[in-house]
């Protein structure tokens, strides 16, 4: 398919950067832009030393309606990628109005910009955590929304947003993501997921045991009804994930229709099994403690992957283990920040 004019908001952030890397290789002319509050500028550099040229980015916030105006009167764009959100749990309980404002004053200060540029081309990030605690697993698409706190309900509101923004107008096309649990970095090893503070999450606090920053992992709960009783996650490789925006961009521009998807791998894996999968590949001790269970943590998440690769063509290549490969080169290689 012919290239096209993409923006990517948040897309210096560890989706997003991904992201750009397979629109470019897919041929398309991507513009990031990003306030950087959760991303480092120099991984605009890091982005165009891989691509051999300069990589256009706009520093600027996504609610920033005059800022997205100039962005778009220049851009010319034929379709925008929407990572830009805050997107941490904990903190999105102890400040849900922060969370409101930059998820969804930011989706809507897009969307009104879109429309007056007669750009009606989306693919929003969404999360599993939609889901809440399912009922079913694998989890289909239709299973019911469950807002678990306010980072989730941001989710779900602008899923819903953008279905009524599709009912009221057959112009707009719009691609709804649900990703599971993205995990790894890019095999250049030169972009990789760079928490600032103490990760939540669990691939980068194993990274940070692997390198020595932290002494040793906390698994929050064996208890669980699993078969080792500790949580199970769909980890989808997010070189895989990157991928799956490449096809739903395709298939906007081909159908002109929307479509809600999962992106995730269809199959689980325990966090013990993480942790062994991260020791072969890293090489280092990973000491654990089995800790309390994590408050508003669920027991399984496994996408049902089936939509995904019968609308988009969609279907994972990577492993759990290049995923712990991947994140290793980077997090000990010279351009992870505890290194650089
Ligand atoms: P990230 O924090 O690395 O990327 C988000 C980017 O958005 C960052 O570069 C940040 O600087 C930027 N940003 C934040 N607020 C902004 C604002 N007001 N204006 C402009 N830029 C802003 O997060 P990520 O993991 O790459 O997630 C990308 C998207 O995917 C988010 O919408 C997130 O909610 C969603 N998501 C992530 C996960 C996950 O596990 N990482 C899972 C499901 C969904
Ligand atoms: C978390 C968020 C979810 C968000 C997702 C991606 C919570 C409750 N949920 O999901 O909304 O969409 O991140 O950003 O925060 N674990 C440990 N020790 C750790 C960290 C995690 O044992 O130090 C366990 C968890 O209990 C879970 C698994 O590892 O079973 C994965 O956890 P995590 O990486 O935080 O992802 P989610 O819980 O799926």
């Amino acid at each position: 398919m012919a290239g096209r004019r993409i923006l990517l908001t948040g897309g210096a952030g560890y989706i997003g950067s991904h992201t750009f890397l397979a629109l470019a290789e897919a041929g398309h002319d991507v513009v990031i832009l990003d306030n950087f509050v959760n991303a480092r500028r120099s991984v605009v550099d890091r982005l165009a030393q891989i691509v051999g040229r300069p990589v256009e980015a706009i520093d600027a916030d996504v609610r920033d309606a005059e800022a997205l105006e100039a962005a778009f009167r220049k851009g010319g764009f034929e379709a925008v990628v929407h990572f830009a959100a805050l997107k941490a749990v904990s903190e999105s309980v102890e400040k849900p109005l922060d969370y409101f404002d930059v998820n969804i004053g930011g989706l809507m200060t897009l969307l009104r910009v879109m429309e007056a540029h007669d750009c009606r081309r989306l693919v929003f990030s969404s999360s599993a955590t939609v889901y809440g605690v399912p009922d079913e697993t694998p989890t289909p698409e239709t299973a019911d929304f469950r807002a678990m706190n306010p980072y989730g309900h941001t989710k779900i509101m602008g899923e819903q947003i953008l279905n009524w923004l599709s009912a009221s107008d057959p112009r707009w096309a719009i691609g709804a993501l649900r990703y599971f649990n993205p995990a790894g970095a890019h095999g250049s090893a030169m972009i990789g997921e760079d928490p600032r503070d103490i990760p939540n999450n669990l691939f980068p606090f194993i990274a940070k045991v692997a390198t020595g920053e932290l002494s040793r992992i906390r698994v929050f709960g064996n208890d669980y009804d699993t078969p080792d009783g500790t949580g199970v996650r769909d980890y989808i490789h997010v070189e895989d994930l990157a991928r799956g925006h490449a096809l739903s961009l395709d298939k906007l521009f081909e159908s002109g229709e929307g479509h809600l998807v999962n992106l995730g791998t269809g199959r689980g894996y325990s966090v013990l099994e993480v942790i062994a999968a991260y020791k072969r590949a890293s090489n280092r001790d990973l000491p654990f403690d089995i800790v309390d269970r994590r408050p508003g943590d669920v027991p399984i998440y496994v996408a049902s992957a089936g939509k995904a690769a019968e609308v988009l063509g969609f279907r994972t290549e990577r492993t759990l283990d290049e995923m712990c490969a991947s994140s290793w080169a980077w997090i000990s290689g010279p351009h992870s920040e505890g290194t650089e």
